[in-house]
């Protein structure tokens, strides 16, 4: 009696336990849903901690996701993090006004000062790195196990760059909607204005110079001489200096 009492409450143990077990590993539904929730409200970016992190690059995905590591605390001071973040931003938040199917492409940032662990595990010691996973199951599922790792040196870090190599990775356009800069206008407006206000003032000053004939024969000599001895072909073509032809210089 007192053993098959105790099998019995193991038993139940048990069917009670099993729930707990599948809800510690969330599912691709749970996962999606958090994914589009996180983004819509944030304008795109998923903001991740080392928890989170683990979670969205476990398998399955069906999503592609971009996650930004980075530190922008003011204490590492991380020039190029603080230069690339606005850009990814730019990027993620383009990406969900252009309003594409969402779980096609997530963009996540995991600041150094909430991810000390993924840095550690991951054995990184310069920032920022970004890794771009690919979908492991579902309609654009890629048989690659390892993510890709974008190269700043090599591809930019301006957001029309990244984008452009996710457009590449992707197959589809993802675009950089840039808010126009009405100071910069602004001050471009000013600087041309004051160009030519300048060019009028100056040119009585400048006119003998101008209506000169020596002045124009030689800018002609020197377009001429700079044509004719190659600088330009040099220029346009940008041959190496040394050469190696059949083992000989
Ligand atoms: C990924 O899975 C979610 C949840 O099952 C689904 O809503 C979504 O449409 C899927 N996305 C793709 C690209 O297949």
């Amino acid at each position: 009696m007192e053993v098959r009492n105790f099998f019995f409450i193991l038993l139940s143990y048990f069917v009670l336990l099993l729930p707990l077990c599948y809800s510690a590993k969330p599912s691709l539904d749970s996962k999606v849903a958090l994914l589009n929730q996180a983004s819509s409200q944030n304008l795109g970016v998923v903001e991740l901690d080392s928890n989170l992190y683990d979670e969205f690059v476990a398998k399955p995905r069906n999503y592609s996701m971009a996650i930004l590591l980075t530190a922008l605390d003011p204490q590492i001071n991380c020039i190029p993090c603080k230069e690339f973040d606005p850009e990814f931003r730019l990027v993620a938040r383009s990406w969900l006004e252009a309003g594409n199917e969402p779980s096609r492409l997530y963009f996540g940032v995991l600041d150094f000062k909430n991810g000390r662990e993924v840095y550690a595990k991951l054995g990184l010691n310069n920032a920022p790195t970004l890794f771009y996973f690919s979908p492991t199951t579902g309609p654009y599922a890629k048989d690659v196990s390892e993510p890709y790792k974008y190269e700043f040196n090599r591809h930019g870090f301006s957001a029309e760059q990244f984008a452009s190599y996710l457009s590449g990775i992707l197959g589809i356009q993802v675009p950089v909607k840039r808010p126009l800069n009405y100071f910069g206008i602004f001050i471009t407006t000013i600087l041309i204005l004051g160009a030519i206000a300048s060019l009028k003032l100056m040119y009585p000053m400048m006119e003998s110079v101008i209506r000169s004939k020596n002045t124009w024969a030689a800018i002609s000599l020197v377009v001429i001489l700079m044509m004719i001895s190659g600088h330009m072909w040099n220029h346009i073509r940008g041959p190496p200096y040394v050469y190696y032809h059949n083992s000989q210089l």
